[in-house]
């Protein structure tokens, strides 16, 4: 069957009115963050980063030198770059596909929310790669992703009922398997914990290999 992508035109257009939305998911990512911290001033770089709005709260959380926001919707990006025009810290704003990014800068907290999902296994695989390559040697990746927990289900389920669902290429993943996807992909869990009933999230870094 093809697989029909998610629209992020739409997707962006809904989202921008949501700022509870926004909140909450951010809450969730301050859970996941607790206890951590770093010695000096970080980088970021956030992976699908759509409206950037978790990035922009993490400069609250840390000091920052550097934030890299990286999409490949150019009307999102360039709201985004507006959103963050009061960072003071140094910014790069990529309009490129996640898929041809080849990295050679290392970040102390790689991210994403959001974007996992809409692929599929074997994608999602060299996209947690791609948070793995990212990360300095102390470096953390947090990645949230929905989870087919009841209220995802019935949620999602009265959503496609109304015809109102538009993420036909999204796939809820369970905790057992993103913790397989995690590890099978060279990261170690530090943290993983359900986010707002709806969503997985988990707090990782490299795993260092026996000598
Ligand atoms: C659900 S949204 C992320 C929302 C984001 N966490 C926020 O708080 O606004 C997923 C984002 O990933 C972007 N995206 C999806 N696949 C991508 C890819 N292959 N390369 C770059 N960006 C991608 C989409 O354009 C979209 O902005």
């Amino acid at each position: 069957m093809e697989r029909v992508v998610t629209d992020w035109d739409e997707y962006h257009r809904r989202v921008r009115v949501s700022q509870r939305l926004l909140w909450t998911v951010w809450r969730a990512y301050a859970n996941l963050l607790r206890g951590i911290s770093f010695p000096g001033p970080i980088k970021v770089i956030e992976l699908g980063c759509g409206t950037g709005y978790h990035t922009l709260q993490m400069t609250k959380l840390y000091p920052v030198a550097k934030v890299t926001l990286v999409d490949f919707n150019a009307s999102v990006l360039k709201d985004t770059e507006k959103r963050l025009a009061c960072l003071k810290c140094e910014k790069e704003f990529w309009l490129r596909d996640l898929s041809s990014l080849e990295p050679d800068e290392k970040y102390d907290i790689v991210h994403s929310q959001g974007l996992l999902e809409h692929y599929t296994p074997d994608e999602r695989k060299r996209l947690i790669c791609l948070h793995r390559d990212l990360l300095t040697p102390n470096g953390i990746a947090v990645i949230l992703v929905p989870t087919p927990s009841l209220p995802y289900r019935f949620w999602r389920g009265l959503l496609e009922k109304l015809h109102l669902w538009i993420y036909p290429d999204e796939t809820a993943i369970s905790k057992a398997e993103f913790t397989q996807e995690l590890e099978s992909s060279g990261l170690e869990i530090l943290k993983m914990q359900g986010c707002h009933l709806m969503e997985v999230g988990a707090v990782c870094k490299r795993r260092v290999s026996p000598e």
